[in-house]
């Protein structure tokens, strides 16, 4: 069995599109598994969707025609492109406890866990960046032109300083992050926030291009912040990427609330995190007022709130 944890961006999305720098971090609370059984001679690949009890039949990607317009089947079929493998026999059966349309990765993680399991299963493990270059590949079937973030930071499973086209940056997390996110049950698609940001910024060039080098010096800054572990700035940026990201037009009146009454508990800082219009809001918090806030924020009308640490994953 194979996993890939959600994500959670702390600085820089839409801007990230441009070529500034975003800062993205594992959220390990969530994940997506996928597990590999053996099927009898000729039954081929099947995908379980076990989640929602769908279930698809892959075709071989050389036996001709387009590529399958299912996320699911076109990552199996690259995975098999990639390894030069026959179609094999076994069934794939996805879990994942990340909610869809949220700004949480989803896509990327069931991608990546499915890529990696399937690999593993024909003896050809991929990881790093071949693995990081197949989710990719998925990824821009979900959101049209991804920036690479999502698969980027699923597949190191590790805190990235990222900026589009080149290698992620891993860096230190001075102090700590504890966070809660919240989810505000709005299921919202990133390729329509991502497709409306860059309407407004054709129509709109300048103005549009200078909040983007706005949010981009904000993320530097917030760099520096995270490694030295100055909590109270990191939060007061992360209060300034939700304005811009207003600016955008991807917040709502809803996330708008959540991170209002998240900041009046006591939170530290809050903003809006991935797509928007939906999904998530993040608020930094001290370990003493975790609950609180989380509390406010349910109360403000978030469907579901959980706790994350972010630190410096030692390794050995
Ligand atoms: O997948 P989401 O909703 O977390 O959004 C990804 C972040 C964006 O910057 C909005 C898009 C991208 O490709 O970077």
């Amino acid at each position: 069995m194979q996993q890939a944890p959600a994500k959670i961006i702390l600085f820089g999305e839409h801007a990230v599109v441009y070529g500034q720098p975003a800062i993205a971090v594992p959220f390990t609370a969530l994940h997506a598994t996928v597990e590999s059984r053996a099927t009898p001679p000729g039954t081929g690949l099947t995908i379980i969707a076990g989640d929602v009890g769908q279930l698809l039949h892959v075709e071989h990607p050389l036996a001709g025609g387009e590529p399958s317009g299912n996320a699911l089947i076109y990552a199996a079929q690259i995975t098999l492109a990639k390894l030069k493998a026959p179609l094999p026999d076994l069934s794939l059966e996805i879990r994942s406890t990340i909610p869809v349309a949220s700004g949480l990765g989803s896509g990327a993680a069931v991608s990546t866990a499915l890529i990696r399991e399937l690999s593993a299963a024909l003896g050809s493990p991929l990881q790093g960046d071949a693995l990081n270059a197949l989710v990719y590949e998925v990824e821009k079937m979900h959101h049209g032109t991804p920036s690479g973030i999502d698969n980027t930071v699923i597949v190191s499973g590790a805190p990235v300083y990222f900026v589009r086209g080149q290698a992620p940056q891993p860096f230190q997390i001075g102090t700590p992050l504890t966070l809660v996110v919240a989810d505000s049950g709005i299921q919202a698609s990133t390729r329509e926030s991502v497709g409306a940001v860059r309407e407004l910024y054709e129509q709109h060039p300048d103005s549009f291009g200078g909040y983007f080098e706005e949010i981009g010096a904000l993320v530097k800054e917030a760099r520096r912040y995270i490694e030295a572990g100055n909590l109270k700035e990191i939060g007061q940026l992360m209060n300034r990427n939700h304005i811009l990201l207003s600016v955008l037009t991807v917040s709502s009146p809803l996330l708008n609330r959540l991170t209002g009454a998240a900041r009046d508990a006591g939170a530290l800082g809050a903003k809006l995190s991935g797509g928007g219009r939906g999904g998530n809001v993040i608020a930094l918090v001290m370990s003493s007022t975790a609950d609180q806030v989380a509390e406010a924020l349910r109360g403000a009308g978030a469907v579901r709130t959980w706790m994350t640490t972010v630190e410096t994953l030692e390794t050995a």
